[in-house]
């Protein structure tokens, strides 16, 4: 089959729009008009943006195949994002305001039912995931799902969290008692491949700490959020949380320059993430939790089961389109097997099944935009152009979004596959001879999230596992990089993270200790006794949330 025929049957997996099954078309395009702001749902009637989904349709006639528009949100400015950093910082009122000063029990309170709104529209959200992102419908559902989970379990952590607090302890004559308090304003923002579920993970935390925020949805995942303005309005007092529809370059660096964000919540690129930080006038007083670059590694030993092995790659590296920070983006294997494992592997990869994402068992899905494409192809022809072979056919084929994963091998030093994160479907693979030379590549690299070691020696994953341990935060045995279960710490060394994020970690991450010291005498006692049985304080209290 020659790449014009091939691209050709790409083309036929986009739909004619009549063709798009009923219960998966959004019943109209979402234009979104108004942002949260103080409480209130402001209109804004200045320019949008055109959303265009990543699913394309074709045309009958003309046979082209172009993008779906999907709906368009406002494109704000200056004015606008300063409204919402002035709604949070009053919101917060310096510690004082009703939200950072609320009982632990009242604010889990209202976010119970922010999550009995949010169970309301999953529906709706689930179908945005897919169309503003191309995720297929049953990860789109998943990630629903877990994010909902998620929320639940923080909340059940929050309560082991505060009753653990709830008691006076007493050392070298001082009684005291310690409590974790919010820092202020948190800007959160999140990634476009888990636009809902990696946005959560800091925004949930964030509030239900008492911190009031900011939050700026990704460019890929924005109208996903608006069934769930009013959730957030109602749910919450005025000014805990405001959203703001901007390009990040105008809006962003300002933000934080402003001086007035405690806290940089961020999923993004280490890059971005440098250049924010230093926007702000007082370094020390801003926090940062950032999720960051990776280019996780799995190192296949000469006695892997190769099978297994395989099967753990290509999930590792290509689901939702290797668009994942844990994704699987270089693989190493032994000279030995390296030839059976790309032969086993192109094999199963070619079972994938490529298509639209409400499609069942679908694999491989649309990517965001043309950009995309156009990265992978360039990636692939330096890669060519370097000496490296696509060696499973027809890939790095592509018809508008819609690209052929390929597989390059064998992908050395200087070619931009060997250390550029590809978050895309490109499976760059490099032989080694020796164990030194995989290492070598896990240390001398920018990134350090996670790595995947296939072998079946304990001597030999044993002594690769101390070193490794040191350099990522995950050495994964037998099987692909991964975040969860989303009760481990989720950490990253280098350029790859900045702080832990866990069901727990990250209500840490967005809180610091506080306490209140009392001489262990007996005016105090009877001090500290009258205050906690007469309720005069949030924080002196002694009370349990069950
Ligand atoms: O994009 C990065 C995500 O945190 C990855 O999460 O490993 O559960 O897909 P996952």
């Amino acid at each position: 089959m020659t790449t014009l025929d091939r691209r050709a049957q790409l083309a036929q997996h986009f739909p004619l729009p009549e063709d798009i099954p009923a219960e998966h078309r959004l019943s109209a395009p979402l234009h979104q008009r108004h942002s949260l702001i103080q409480g209130q749902l402001v209109e804004w009637n200045g320019p949008c943006k055109t959303v265009l989904s990543p699913v394309c349709t074709r045309d009958l006639a003309t046979g082209e195949a172009k993008q779906v528009e999907i709906g368009s949100y406002p494109v704000m400015g200056e004015a606008e994002s300063d409204a919402a950093l002035d709604a949070a910082v009053a919101a917060y009122a310096n510690g004082r305001g009703a939200w950072p000063t609320m009982a632990v029990a009242e604010r889990i309170g209202c976010m119970q039912e922010f999550v009995r709104q949010m169970a309301q529209q999953r529906e709706l959200i689930v179908k945005l995931i897919m169309w503003e992102i191309g995720k297929s419908l049953a990860d789109s559902r998943k990630e629903f799902d877990r994010t909902v989970e998620y929320i639940q379990a923080t909340i059940e952590s929050l309560k082991e969290l505060d009753n653990g607090s709830s008691r006076f302890v007493i050392a070298e004559g001082t009684i005291g008692q310690i409590r974790r308090t919010p820092l202020g304003v948190v800007l959160c923002m999140g990634p476009y491949n888990y636009p809902l579920n990696e946005t959560f993970a800091t925004l949930i935390p964030a509030l239900l700490m008492g911190n009031t925020v900011v939050f700026k949805p990704p460019q890929y995942g924005t109208l996903l959020f608006h069934p769930l303005l009013e959730a957030f309005r109602t749910a919450f007092p005025p000014g805990v949380i405001n959203t703001i529809y901007a390009p990040g370059a105008v809006v962003v660096p300002r933000l934080l320059a402003s001086g007035k964000v405690n806290v940089l919540a961020l999923i993004g690129s280490s890059k971005v993430a440098d250049h924010l930080k230093k926007q702000h006038p007082k370094s020390h007083r801003l926090r940062a939790i950032l999720g960051l670059d990776a280019k996780n590694a799995a190192i296949v030993l000469p006695d892997a089961d190769i099978e297994l092995a395989v099967k753990e790659c290509l999930l590792g590296a290509l689901s939702f389109n290797g668009q994942r920070c844990t994704a699987l983006k270089m693989l190493i294997v032994h000279r030995s097997i390296v030839e059976r494992f790309v032969q086993r592997f192109t094999e199963e990869l070619g079972k994938l099944k490529v298509g639209m994402p409400w499609e069942a068992g679908v694999s491989i899905t649309p990517l965001p935009g043309l950009h995309r494409t156009a990265y992978m192809t360039e990636a692939l022809e330096d890669a060519k152009a370097k000496g490296a072979n696509i060696v499973n056919e027809g890939g790095g084929d592509f018809c508008q979004t819609l690209y052929s994963p390929a597989v390059v091998y064998p992908v050395r030093e200087g070619m931009k596959l060997y250390r550029e994160e590809q978050f895309g479907p490109l499976v760059p693979i490099m032989p080694f001879d020796d164990i030194e030379a995989a290492l070598d590549y896990v240390i001398t690299s920018d990134h350090g999230q996670q790595v995947s070691i296939f072998g079946t020696d304990p001597a030999q994953i044993g002594a690769l596992v101390d070193p490794l341990v040191n350099q990522v935060c995950r050495v994964n045995i037998n099987c692909q990089c991964q975040r969860g279960p989303d009760v481990f710490p989720f950490a990253g060394r280098k350029d790859s993270a900045e702080g832990t994020l866990s069901v727990a970690d990250a209500l840490r991450a967005f809180s610091i200790r506080s306490m209140v010291a009392a001489k262990q005498t007996e005016p105090s006692k009877k001090l500290l006794n009258a205050i906690v049985q007469d309720h005069q304080s949030q924080f002196i209290n002694t009370g349990f949330i069950l």
